[in-house]
């Protein structure tokens, strides 16, 4: 570890690096391969639609502005696209811009803040970095146990933030499960649900937004244009609740935060929303594919409501990665817990799976 300049604040002093998905460039250059691709990130493995290529080029011709700091044509149009009211939507520099954002607002040196692990790995990052407690029920089976969640929620608790489908483990929980859980929880603490994989999710489910926020104020919904849309490059998200709670996480937002690219190209994902949805129904395909044949094949899979796959290989974990990645398959290693491998185009999903069809499964 480089040292550090100046007397940083402890928590900061004690952060771990967050670790992003390697390159696939990085992968060729450590094995002496040609041909890798990236399965670490849950990117998309396809460019922006061509609707939304011709508006961002268009736009460039503007870079030298300030772009909307409220971004308030965007607001609007999310609100109409998912039918709540302008001010009831805020974006952010990715999704966890806004749950940098939350943290900021809600959590003081000493608070409780409530997530299941294993999960998205920003959380315990913020939670260090605000010097909060971490509070952490088990998975069941690799899901989220609600009820779990209920009996460690304390008068410390301030947030509780629930990633559905979760990630790594891809596992989702329904709305009407979320409605009951909602109903146990104080309504002065504040309840992330953190949906950045909502749209490959199997729309039984239900969808949060039109069914649960008009009763619960102290509910915000997180979703992505990182995933299903393709702009992971661009780094906007949006965040839908109550207004008042929509005012209170903006006191927070930093200045300009999402920039004037990254406005016009969700606009346009938002206008060429059944486009997108054409391409996530290829990745659910495939997703159901892959878990399918990893099943046949003998590989113990949760059932996945995401654009990836996990397989929970404990102290697997680590040797399996490295022969994925030998073969020019960069995939997500959580050392002694899983692997998680994003869906991709077939012919990326085949090489997959023809790999570890030539490993002994658990
Ligand atoms: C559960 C979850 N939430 C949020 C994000 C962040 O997405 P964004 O690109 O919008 O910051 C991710 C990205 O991997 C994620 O897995």
């Amino acid at each position: 570890m480089t040292s550090m300049i100046g007397r940083p604040r402890a928590s900061v002093a004690e952060l771990p690096a967050y670790k992003p998905g390697k390159a696939a460039t990085e992968a060729e250059q450590e094995h002496g391969i040609a041909n890798a691709i990236k399965l670490a990130s849950n990117e998309g493995p396809w460019g922006p639609l061509p609707s939304v290529q011709e508006a961002l080029a268009t736009n460039s011709l503007a870079i030298n502005r300030y772009a909307d700091p409220r971004a308030a044509d965007l607001r609007a149009a999310i609100g109409q696209w998912v039918g709540v009211e302008a001010n009831q939507v805020t974006v952010g520099c990715g999704s966890v811009g806004l749950i940098q954002q939350l943290f900021l607002t809600y959590v003081d040196p000493g608070d409780e803040v409530l997530y299941p692990w294993i999960s998205f790995e920003v959380y315990p990052m913020f939670t260090q970095l605000m010097a909060g407690v971490a509070i952490n029920p088990e998975l069941s089976d690799h899901a989220v146990n609600l009820d779990a969640v209920v009996a460690a929620v304390s008068k410390k608790t301030k947030l509780i933030i629930l990633a559905n489908p979760n990630n790594p483990t891809g596992t989702a929980f329904s709305v009407r499960a979320m409605a009951k859980f909602l109903g146990s929880v104080p309504s002065d603490i504040v309840v992330v649900l953190d949906e950045a994989y909502h749209e490959f999710m199997d729309p039984a489910l239900g969808d949060s937004i039109p069914e649960l926020l008009a009763q619960f104020d102290n509910l915000v919904v997180l979703r992505t244009f990182s995933k299903a849309q393709g702009l992971a490059a661009l780094r906007i998200g949006y965040a839908v609740a109550s207004a008042a709670l929509v005012a209170t996480i903006d006191r927070t937002a930093l200045p300009f935060a999402v920039n004037g690219q990254a406005q016009v190209a969700a606009l346009g994902s938002v206008a060429a929303h059944d486009e997108v949805m054409e391409r996530v129904q290829i990745i659910r395909n495939e997703r159901d594919r892959m878990v399918a044949t990893l099943r046949q094949q003998g590989w113990t899979v949760p059932a996945s409501e995401a654009n990836f796959v996990y397989l929970p290989l404990a102290e697997r974990t680590t040797p399996v990665h490295l022969e994925l990645e030998k073969a020019g398959l960069v995939t997500r290693p959580f050392p002694g817990v899983g692997l998680r491998i994003t869906v991709s185009q077939p012919e990326d999903n085949d090489r997959v799976l023809a790999v570890l069809d030539g490993i002994e499964p658990d």
